[in-house]
């Protein structure tokens, strides 16, 4: 039997961090298993906001890096870069005829920005251009090009993965026959929203990210950083709201959870200790990956490489659904 198809895709638009790693990286790839997996880079969803080529290319290098370190295996998964398919493009076109731009004003992405526009007094569409107004078109045709069924994502990307859905059900529903998979997001409970420095989503829109492959001694610095109450040492803590506790949760067994529970309510450890806990943790389970991600950084042709030909079998796939759809749309 066919296996099921899991895609997702990620932005090279910062420098990859615990949230993409728990919301996006990790679930992918334990997807792997039991799906196909395709794996991309959205380098056209990163032009948005990154005008500068070396970063772009910087960036994607970063990311391909942190995908192969985190376990990603271009042998058994598809891994292509989204500029490297132009099948995206020309399926984004034809998807375009099927989208209504009302579903795009109810984009929660878009609507932020108008927000934050009319919250600072500007025009409402100042700084917004038609790439991140349009954003959703693109990303169905990243998920619809290859037959997916389940897009792994944090639960901020929801929506989109929505969209996607809708934009098919409406083509598959004028033609009358299911030219298109309709897919659905994936969103594991426990990584729903990984919180950064601050408390707040981590997100790099907010500077609250702590970053994947930080040398130890940096990566200890940023750990530092987290933003605690101003309790003494001897006070008890409540593990529940403080932000430390929730990041060591990702890392720790239940057995580890449970003796820092105890640690926390009995007071008598200070926060400067919380944190060295938790970067201790943390360091144990990223260390051996920050050696393959540094290893891998230090030969970026041989990323391009592997990038390169994740594409050519990509485009083979993604082929075939836009001759599929051209002779179901009449322009074949
Ligand atoms: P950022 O918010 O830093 O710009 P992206 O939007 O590029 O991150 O996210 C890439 C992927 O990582 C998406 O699937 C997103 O849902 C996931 N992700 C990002 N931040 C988090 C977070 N704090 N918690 C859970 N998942 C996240
Ligand atoms: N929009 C996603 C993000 O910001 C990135 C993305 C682009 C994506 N195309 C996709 C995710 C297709 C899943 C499937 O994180």
């Amino acid at each position: 039997m066919k296996r099921k198809v899991s895609l997702t895709g990620i932005k090279p638009s910062g420098t990859p961090h615990i949230g993409n790693y728990f919301g996006a990286i990790r679930p992918a790839i334990e997807l792997a298993g039991q799906y196909e997996a395709r794996y991309f880079i959205a380098d056209y969803h990163a032009l948005n906001t990154i005008k500068d080529p070396k970063l772009l290319k910087e960036l994607t290098h970063k990311l391909a890096a942190t995908w192969l370190a985190c376990g990603l295996d271009p042998e058994t998964m598809l891994f292509y870069r989204q500029s490297d398919v132009p099948e995206t493009f020309e399926l984004t076109t034809i998807l375009m005829a099927f989208t209504s731009k009302g579903l795009m004003n109810r984009a929660h992405a878009y609507k932020a920005c108008v927000q934050d526009n009319i919250d600072a007094g500007n025009d409402p569409d100042a700084g917004i251009n038609m790439g991140l107004y349009t954003y959703p078109v693109l990303m169905a045709a990243d998920i619809l090009l290859f037959d997916t069924n389940v897009v792994p994502v944090g639960k901020d990307q929801k929506q989109h993965v929505e969209i996607a859905a809708d934009v098919a059900q409406s083509l598959n529903h004028v033609y009358g026959k299911e030219l298109l998979t309709v897919p659905e997001p994936v969103i594991s409970e426990s990584t729903q929203v990984i919180v950064g420095l601050d408390g707040r989503k981590m997100s790099k829109s907010y500077d609250n990210v702590i970053p994947l492959f930080l040398p130890s001694k940096k990566f200890r610095k940023t750990i530092m950083k987290i933003v605690t109450n101003s309790q003494d040492v001897d006070e008890p803590k409540d593990p529940d709201t403080s932000h430390v506790f929730s990041l060591y949760k990702l890392f720790a067994n239940e057995k580890q959870q449970a003796a820092a529970r105890e640690r926390y309510l009995a007071g008598g450890m200070g926060w400067g200790h919380a944190k060295q806990e938790l970067f201790e943790i943390m360091e144990e389970q990223f260390a051996p990956m920050r050696e393959k991600y540094e290893a891998l950084m230090e030969d970026p042709a041989h990323i391009d490489t592997i990038l390169k030909e994740g594409a050519e079998k990509a485009r083979i796939i993604a082929s075939a659904t836009v001759k599929r759809l051209r002779e179901a749309v009449g322009i074949d």
